[in-house]
């Protein structure tokens, strides 16, 4: 890395206020007119080869398990070094935390913060200086391969938790929010075109997107391999300038997806993508001949490289800090890890109170299933984070099961003996996991789309076996998003999703199943009954169609019951709903509210709540989702303690897209708040009218 570039940057670093929003720490950015002085002054000295370097990455192999972007040893000017998340620092061993979809479960946007921030802590203390992460693309349909990067189907939930992220990361590195956009099967990634209206691009697709803009002010995106509309998204002027630029202000640089992701040089330069990676297949010397010979002006060079220079400065990216192996794995970020995991673990489904297990009620326990002693982590694509040691979920079980008796049978087709054994147990874990095989990112050596929600048949045949001879049958499922529940569940006395739930998700399993914590996670996209009941998955065309519902929305506007719907999961105490307020009567698009929410703890244990705020509009003229997520807060409560949470309402959540008018507007009709447990349930509500 360059050094020459530190006494450049002291004349504009150290001068107090913040120019990225965030609170940094390390990362201080410098005051924006003088970034920006600095910023036209290197460009004024760098020549036009100079400018094109930057704009690409150099090369495919990475150093240190980093991507790096040139250097310009003559100015200065460092390089970025990019790794991967999203699920822990993809660069040598690093905190593993539980996968997105895990993380989207816990709906704790504080805690997301901080393990954003404990993130961006190893990627400094390797070296790196952008974290490709968070994923934030919108579960269209959970056969996705990377459904388990993302935090679920909605956007309101996606925004919230995605800006926590890039603030936790951005307080040590530049975070990066990928990708742009509608990236959502991949099996035809690369290929691929998702169709979209006005309307479903800019209520469904992309308002996470300006919310890591807006309220993150995150340093870069990551666009997607797929195209929009026909447009590669590295192309597609519509997303990078009409929408991210020139729409919500985005002042940082859109890097392309690896290798297939730029598929062009004119046409990506002119479509508003400024780095090319990992290599300059496109860019490089192509590029500099086609502003040569007049197809891209040399203004819009100037304003990639200003995007990228200004990021460099902001970040302070010639001073790394010194990398300290000890925050990596270091006992806070693994507690955060164990901690992330048990929020997000969800309860679906709890008989006659087969949980929690008292451990001095129950002498034997049988833990049964091929995986059981295998710590799923997820996939094997570019998110595999991998940890020094992670538990299973036998490990934990064994680690927390006190004085009983743990016996296991690490099979999916137990002799007979064996299930007479197991029956004969006070109770049976039976642990379901899919692996990289059946789920992850699309390489040349496995992963991709899902074939079918259901689990696979060895699998329900287990579940199947056991739960007719085992009363106290308790599931654990281990995969990347919804699964079918029949045909195999209702013999089970209970079920838990823990998703691929990290390195300490044995550990937070046990506390979950021995009640030394209420369960809290909830479902950040609903369950079907069956997979007809969701839109088709098409992993095989070039071309798709994309409205306005999925997931919940889709269920509720045919009204179709979930198994599970969104928002749902059960704890060990009862929680009531007694009253919602709202501080005022009226809402004007650009507007907001706050609803204010009373909850009960009406049970005997201690029990978090996520408390939910939906929205519909009675009798709406338009197609829309019959009732829309709006915002939501976590609150934990003693028993018998009451509480009022505070959940803010913006406006822009209620309005929709009209293309005439090119702006968000609110219908004018009636607007219904509702707040409760899940998307089925909202037992308080209070009205609004737009204004
Ligand atoms: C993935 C990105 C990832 C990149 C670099 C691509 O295949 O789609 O999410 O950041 O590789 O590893």
């Amino acid at each position: 890395m360059a050094h020459a570039w530190s006494s450049v940057v002291a004349i504009v670093s150290g001068l107090g206020a913040c120019a990225c929003g965030s609170t940094a720490e390390r990362a201080r950015p410098s005051p924006q007119d003088a970034v920006e002085r600095r910023v036209e002054e290197w460009l004024a000295e760098l020549t036009l080869e100079e400018k094109v370097e930057q704009m690409h990455g150099s090369g495919f192999a990475p150093v240190d398990d980093l991507y790096g972007t040139a250097e310009n040893a003559r100015l200065g000017i460092p390089s970025f070094w990019m790794v991967d998340g999203p699920r822990g620092v993809r660069a040598g061993r690093a905190t593993t935390f539980p996968v997105g979809i895990a993380r989207g479960a816990t709906w704790d946007v504080d805690l997301e913060r901080e393990i954003g921030e404990a993130m961006g802590r190893e990627t400094a203390a390797k070296g790196g200086n952008v974290l490709l992460a968070p994923t934030i693309n919108v579960l269209r349909h959970p056969r996705w391969g990377r459904a388990q990067e993302t935090y679920g189907e909605d956007p309101a939930h996606l925004g919230a938790l995605g800006v926590a992220f890039v603030e936790g990361v951005q307080r040590h590195v530049l975070a990066s929010a990928k990708h742009f956009a509608a990236n959502s099967i991949e099996n035809t990634r690369l290929s691929v075109s998702v169709e979209l209206d006005e309307r479903a691009l800019r209520e469904i697709y992309t308002p996470h997107f300006e919310r890591v803009v807006r309220d993150a002010n995150v340093a870069s995106v990551m666009s997607a391999y797929n195209r929009v509309n026909g447009e590669y998204c590295a192309e597609n002027e519509v997303l990078l300038r009409t929408l991210l630029k020139d729409g919500w202000g985005f002042d940082g640089f859109v890097e392309s997806d690896w290798l297939a992701g730029t598929r062009s040089t004119v046409g990506s330069a002119l479509g508003g993508l400024d780095i090319e990676m990992p290599v300059s297949n496109h860019y490089g010397f192509r590029l500099v001949a086609a502003v040569q010979a007049g197809e891209v002006p040399e203004a819009t060079i100037d304003d990639s490289v200003r995007r990228i220079l200004r990021r460099k400065l902001q970040y302070s990216l010639d001073t790394p800090a010194a990398r300290d192996p000890a925050v990596v794995e270091s006992a806070p970020h693994v507690e955060l890890a164990r901690r992330a995991a048990r929020e997000g673990i969800v309860l679906l489904r709890n008989v006659g109170g087969a949980l929690p297990l008292d451990r001095a009620a129950i002498g034997r326990l049988a833990v049964v299933g091929r995986l059981a002693d295998v710590p799923r982590l997820g996939d094997e694509g570019s998110s595999n984070a991998q940890p020094t040691r992670a538990v299973s979920p036998l490990a934990g079980i064994v680690a927390g099961a006190g004085g009983i008796s743990v016996e296991s049978f690490l099979t999916s087709a137990p002799s007979s003996a064996e299930l007479d054994s197991i029956s004969g147990a006070d109770a049976a874990v039976v642990v379901i996991a899919l692996e990289p095989d059946d789920e992850g990112e699309k390489l040349p050596g496995g992963g991709g789309d899902r074939s079918s929600l259901a689990l696979p048949a060895e699998d329900v045949a287990l579940l199947q076996a056991v739960s007719a001879r085992q009363p106290r049958t308790l599931v654990v499922l281990e995969a990347g998003g919804p699964v079918l529940t029949e045909p195999w569940i209702s013999g089970t006395a209970a079920v838990l999703m823990a998703w691929y739930p990290g390195m300490e998700g044995g550990h937070a399993l046990a506390e979950i199943l021995f009640g030394d914590h209420a369960p809290s996670g909830r479902l950040p996209a609903v369950f079907p009954v069956q997979e007809a009941d969701l839109p088709p998955f098409d992993a095989t065309s070039d071309q798709v169609t994309y409205g306005l519902l999925h997931g919940q929305a889709w269920l509720d506007a045919r009204g179709t019951e979930a198994a599970f719907p969104l928002g749902f999961g059960l704890g060990y105490s009862t929680i009531r709903y007694d009253a919602i307020g709202l501080d005022g009567s009226s809402i004007a698009a650009d507007g907001s509210l706050t609803a204010s929410v009373t909850v009960t703890n009406t049970g005997a244990r201690a029990q978090a709540e996520v408390v939910q705020l939906y929205a519909s509009v009675v009798e709406s003229a338009i197609e829309r989702a019959p009732v829309r997520l709006v915002g939501f807060a976590r609150v934990e409560l003693a028993p018998g303690e009451a509480a009022t949470v505070e959940i803010p309402l913006r406006g822009r959540d209620l309005a929709y897209w009209d293309a005439a008018a090119q702006a968000f507007v609110l219908e004018p009709a009636g607007i219904v708040l509702s707040a409760g447990p899940s998307a089925a349930e909202r037992p308080v509500s209070a009205a609004v009218t737009p204004r």
